[in-house]
């Protein structure tokens, strides 16, 4: 090389370098996926790329553009955007040029990269962050808005995400429902325009859908094919996820804060960080996207999410409001023959001047109620102690009954209309939590009874009411702050109790699955996912929710729902997920009360695999008259089937069972287990050995022509 051209590569080289810097790209990636992000001429953010990981340096350069990242209100863009500001002198157009980008690793397998952004004619930033999980395939991101403005700037849109996608056909699948009704599975064809999921319910936020969905390219989503984006949103109040076809066919999904009435007024220097929106790509359908959020969420996002959970008795629909010390002692009695390892005491323990004894009153006075329980709640958790089991308690602290002390003393504490008259729902109102007092009030009726009574084991956690009659005494002239600064203030009461009882576990509870949300899973262990205990029922919703989470954070108890259904099944269901019964077990015959007490001992060994086992979906029970799942731990040698026959139609056409997830070389015995005492297995093949390859490709013959039969399956390498 003669130096005329040495001097040319290495101008031409530097040049690249320059290119390089000025139009970077901004590459997020996991173990299976990229996403790609390229600065244009024009200096602005495009989103290049997202789906399965680009692995070659050289191809990155031949990826179109893309399109704008994160699209602003007033600029040439006419669809959706995921930001809106009003400006000081009123313009509300914002323009977002790259400014810079750092990336740098969390941990082992976890790696942040920030893009910061700015507006070249006002003093805007906003920082997008993507925290990417290369283990578990999951990205978390949220937007950081600031700016340097005299007065405050007004906010009209502030997404925590805006992804694109560039297919053929685009496929929803949300999870809505209702009370007792929740989360289920109902699947679209995206067309032009606009779908929203958003929820305007302000506390009990998911009550009619839940915060996650999942959207599968080119074809319907399928359990173990095709590509599909799972996304939820950690935040446990009015969340908006918006689908938008434009005109060239490509589909923007725009995740956040639902803004309804929201509008939030942003001072000079101060940060507006919105929630966390998590989603994966999975290249393997809908089951290995939940096993990456499975996955992702018990390794970094639950609450105690490395540790196992309790089993428990709980009194509410053995009791309801009719209960006294005796009563309960008899059930701890019950609970410590059943071995499971807590009682917990539900709702109606509280109040004198107008006693809980039903839904009507009390709610906010949380002294014991003398006459029910004259030796308080200490000598309950003595009983506990006696019996050798824990002992968990009933709270609602965000609401209160206007039939209470607490609401005749403090109602400028209580979210309501000023001239209007007051609306209930369930017979209660939604205490301010945008109000530092009323935070204060918050945390003091968990630190009050932790205090007073060291040994209360576990809190479950109610909500019960939307916000209802929406004003805010507090927040007076900035009404619009609301929906925000409650969530906001209900998170700094939930930081008070976890830095002060860091070991104290806790289950979210809204009526049912009213707050189910990975932000609030950081506070609690576990969530009730529906009131409707009907193991029918609960067969549908389990498998709503376990598109997304665990099985540990998923309550089922054992009830008196459906009483067609035996013990058996009944028992069979719950046992997918964590184990509780609500139940006298008095009026269960002692045949029934043995094999409960059995599901018990085989649930806490096989604990290690339920709860900490890879899922997989078998048979779906929507458009199918039986049902199965199966669990399987990590090194594959062991593994849980659960099958159950809902209502076979006469003759129908049964298929054998193929498994999932077991190595195919490695020979399994299989044993069905949890059987009523007496009785022995009719599974065809039990106690015999197959190799993973025959269960994965021929399968088991689990289904029967029974009405709501069930069987538990155990597969055991040799
Ligand atoms: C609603 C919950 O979902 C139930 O489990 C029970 O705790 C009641 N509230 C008590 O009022």
């Amino acid at each position: 090389m003669n130096l005329k051209t040495t001097l040319l590569a290495g101008l031409l080289c530097l040049a690249g370098i320059a290119h390089a810097i000025e139009k970077p790209v901004i590459k997020i990636e996991t173990g299976n996926t990229s996403l790609i992000y390229r600065v244009g001429d024009n200096g602005r953010l495009y989103q290049s790329y997202l789906g399965k990981r680009l692995n070659h340096e050289a191809d990155i350069n031949h990826l179109p553009q893309g399109t704008e990242a994160y699209l602003t209100h007033g600029m040439e863009d006419y669809f959706e955007p995921a930001l809106h500001i009003v400006h000081n002198d009123g313009n509300s157009s914002t323009l977002l040029k790259y400014v810079s980008h750092d990336s740098r690793n969390l941990s082992d397998g976890v790696n942040e990269t920030v893009i910061t952004l700015a507006d070249d004619q006002y003093p805007v930033t906003v920082k997008l962050h993507y925290v990417a999980y290369a283990n578990e395939d999951i990205i978390k991101t949220f937007t950081e808005i600031s700016h340097r403005e005299k007065k405050p700037v007004m906010l009209h849109k502030y997404a925590s995400s805006l992804l694109h996608l560039n297919h053929d056909k685009y496929f929803l699948t949300e999870f809505a429902g209702d009370w007792s009704h929740e989360a289920n599975v109902m699947e679209r064809e995206l067309a032009f325009g606009k779908k929203v999921i958003d929820t305007k319910l302000g506390a009990r936020a998911n009550m009619f859908v839940s915060p996650f969905f999942q959207l599968a390219v080119d074809q319907p989503s399928e359990e173990n094919a095709g590509e599909v984006l799972v996304g939820t949103l950690g935040w446990t109040g009015n969340f908006n996820f918006t689908f938008e076809v434009d005109n060239k066919s490509q589909l923007r999904i725009i995740s956040g804060i639902n803004p309804y009435a929201s509008e939030y007024s942003l001072p000079s220097g101060e940060i507006f960080r919105t929630p966390e929106f998590y989603f994966t790509y999975s290249l393997n359908g809908k089951g290995q996207a939940s096993r990456n959020f499975h996955d992702w969420a018990r390794r970094y996002q639950v609450k105690d999410g490395d540790q196992t959970r309790m089993t428990l008795l709980n009194n509410w629909e053995a009791t309801y409001f009719d209960f006294d010390e005796e009563k309960l002692i008899g059930l701890m009695d019950e609970a410590k023959k059943l071995g499971v390892d807590m009682f917990l005491l539900d709702d109606g323990w509280f109040a004198n001047k107008y006693p809980r004894s039903s839904d009507h009153q009390g709610l906010g006075d949380w002294i014991e109620t003398a006459d029910k329980l004259p030796n308080g709640i200490g000598r309950l958790t003595a009983e506990a102690k006696k019996h050798g089991i824990k002992f968990g308690i009933w709270i609602e602290p965000e609401m209160v009954n206007p039939k209470s002390e607490l609401y005749e003393k403090h109602k400028d504490w209580v979210i309501h209309l000023p001239n209007r008259e007051e609306y209930y729902f369930r017979n209660q109102m939604v205490l301010d939590l945008s109000n530092p007092a009323v935070q204060d009030y918050v945390f003091g009726v968990v630190d009050q009874l932790m205090t007073k009574y060291p040994d209360l084991a576990f809190f479950k956690w109610d909500c019960n009411s939307p916000i209802t009659n929406i004003y805010s005494p507090y927040l007076k002239g900035k009404q619009t702050h609301l929906y925000i600064d409650y969530v906001k203030g209900l998170y700094k009461v939930l930081d008070r109790i976890k830095a002060k009882y860091p070991n104290l576990p806790m289950m979210l509870c809204a009526g049912g699955s009213g707050r189910s949300d990975y932000e609030a899973l950081k506070y609690f262990t576990e969530f009730w996912p529906s009131d409707n205990t009907d193991p029918i029922e609960r067969l549908f919703i389990q498998w709503g929710f376990s598109q997304v989470f665990p099985s540990k954070t998923l309550c089922a108890h054992v009830t008196t729902w459906n009483k067609d259904a035996s013990i058996k099944f009944r028992t069979d269901v719950a046992m997918m997920c964590k184990l509780g019964f609500d139940i006298k077990m008095s009026d269960l015959n002692p045949n029934e009360q043995v094999y409960c007490r059995q599901a018990v001992t085989e649930y806490n060994r096989l604990k290690p695999v339920i709860l900490e086992g890879d899922l997989y979906r078998l048979v779906s029970p929507y458009g199918s008259n039986h049902t199965s799942s199966m669990y399987v731990n990590k090194n594959k040698n062991q593994a849980i089937v659960f099958a159950f026959d809902v209502y076979p139609r006469y003759g129908e056409h049964i298929l054998p069972v193929r498994l999932q997830g077991l190595e195919a070389n490695k020979m399994y015995q299989v044993k069905e287990i949890n059987l009523m005492p007496g009785v022995s297995s009719s599974v065809n093949g039990n106690g015999q050995t197959f190799s993973g390859e025959y269960l994965m490709n021929v399968g088991l013959d689990l289904f029967t022509g029974y009405k709501l039969n069930s069987r538990i399956i155990e597969i055991i390498a040799q």
